[in-house]
C-alpha cells in the first residue's frame, strides 16, 4: 500500500497537479488495489470499488518511465477480471479525456459530456460485462 500510494502521489499530485486531499479521497479501505511490480518496485496501480453490481475503476497510474508498453491495458484486464469475480455486471470510470483511446480500445463507451474534476477534463465511460 505504501508503494502504490507513493506512486499515486508522484503521478497525480506532482505530475498532474491534483491537490493531495482530492487524491486521498478516503475510499482506499473499501477497494481492491491492483499493482504491476518490476524487481520489487510498484510501477503501476489501479483501484476497483465494488458498489452492488457496479465496479468503479479509478486511480489508474503508470510510472512515467514505463508508459506505452501496455501496462495500463493489462491492469484494465486484471481489474475487469476482479470485477467479474466480485459479481459486477458493469464497469464505470472517469477517464481523463487525453487518455480516452486507452479505454476505447478496452471496450468502454462514453456517457454524457466532458466535465472538470480535480482541475482536469474528464469524461464518464462504461463497459457492460456480458
Ligand atoms: C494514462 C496511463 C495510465 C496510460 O498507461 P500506459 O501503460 O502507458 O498505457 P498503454 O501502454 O496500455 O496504452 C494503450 C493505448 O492507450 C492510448 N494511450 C496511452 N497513453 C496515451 C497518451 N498519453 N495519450 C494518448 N493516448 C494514450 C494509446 O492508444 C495506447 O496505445 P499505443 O501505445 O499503441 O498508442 C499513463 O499514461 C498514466 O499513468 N498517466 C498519468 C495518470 C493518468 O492520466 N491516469 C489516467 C487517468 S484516466
Amino acid at each position: 500500500m505504501e508503494q502504490l500510494l507513493e506512486l499515486r502521489y508522484d503521478v497525480f499530485c506532482r505530475e498532474q497537479g491534483v491537490p493531495e486531499h482530492e487524491e486521498a479521497d478516503g475510499r482506499d479501505h473499501d477497494a481492491v488495489h491492483l499493482v504491476a511490480v518490476i524487481g520489487g518496485d510498484v510501477i503501476a496501480t489501479c483501484r476497483v470499488l465494488l458498489v452492488g453490481p457496479t465496479a468503479q475503476l479509478s486511480r489508474l497510474a503508470v510510472a512515467a518511465g514505463e508508459r506505452r508498453r501496455g501496462i495500463a491495458t493489462a491492469l484494465l484486464e486484471a481489474a475487469e477480471a476482479e470485477a467479474r469475480a466480485g459479481g459486477a455486471r458493469r464497469l464505470v470510470l472517469h477517464a481523463q479525456t487525453y487518455a480516452r483511446e486507452l479505454y476505447d480500445r478496452a471496450g468502454y463507451r462514453t456517457r454524457g459530456r466532458a466535465f472538470m474534476e480535480a482541475g482536469i477534463e474528464h469524461i464518464a465511460m462504461e463497459k457492460t460485462l456480458g
